[in-house]
């Protein structure tokens, strides 16, 4: 398998008789958003504009309001922690027989760390949606509305020292302190990856490292 043949067999999707939801996942910092940023330039290039758009679930994190309520600051990234039944309506709406004019999507904003309504558009044209996010592929809870709502999903599976430094340096060139970075690592992250490592069974389709390690992040 190369980038190649993932981007082909995306291609494949954006040609179908209907749209298609891709779904991306993987643990934290294993690089879907790198490769769901590659396919969306990749398969942009090669259709027409507007032909594929790019969703993650991360846009459907909750608010630190909404966490401060439910005690679960702490937990950011957890399952329980994301607005899941938003994220299976919007999906449900990108998947209606007659897709809307634009459908608004929302974003997590990094250095804010919020979620943020209406920042992204799919627009009628959209063959293709991306949408890449942790637990795509989980059973618990209403985590397993979402797999029926998606066409195939693939799942990134880093080398996974590789994986734990990106994701420390991430959090650090987001604004945390080194041994913050990789507390919360430890803490919170990992817990969370292993929730994911368990359900690489049920993905379409493994992405292995070497593919991995060929993107460019921008
Ligand atoms: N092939 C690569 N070479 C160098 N750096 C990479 C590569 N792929 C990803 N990265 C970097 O690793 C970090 C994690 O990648 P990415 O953000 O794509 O992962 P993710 O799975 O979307 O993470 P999250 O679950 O936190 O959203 C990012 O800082 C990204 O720039
Ligand atoms: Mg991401």
């Amino acid at each position: 398998m190369d980038l190649d043949s993932l981007v082909q067999r995306a291609t494949g999707l954006a040609a179908g008789p209907r749209r298609a939801v891709l779904g991306i996942t993987g643990s934290p910092g294993a690089g879907k958003s790198t490769l769901a940023a590659t396919l969306l330039a990749r398969l942009g290039a090669l259709l027409p504009d507007g032909a594929v758009a790019h969703v993650p679930m991360d846009g459907f994190h909750l608010a630190d309001v909404a966490l401060d309520r439910l005690g679960l600051r702490h937990a950011k990234g957890a399952p329980d922690t994301f607005d899941v039944g938003g994220y299976v309506a919007l999906l449900r709406r990108l998947r209606a027989a007659e897709p809307e004019e634009i459908a608004y999507a929302p974003m997590f904003e990094r250095d804010l760390e919020q979620p943020l309504a209406g920042a992204i558009a799919v627009p009628r044209a959209a063959r293709l949606v991306l949408t890449e996010g942790n637990y795509l592929l989980l059973t618990d809870g209403r985590w397993h509305e979402v797999r029926p709502l998606l066409d195939e999903v693939w799942f990134c599976d880093p080398a996974p020292d590789v994986r734990l430094a990106r994701l420390t340096a991430r959090h650090v060139e987001f604004g945390k302190e080194p041994q913050e970075a990789a507390a919360w690592v430890a803490a919170v992250d990992e817990p969370n990856a292993a929730l994911v490592q368990a359900t690489r069974g049920r993905a379409d389709l493994v992405v292995p490292p070497a593919v991995l390690e060929s993107l460019r992040p921008t």
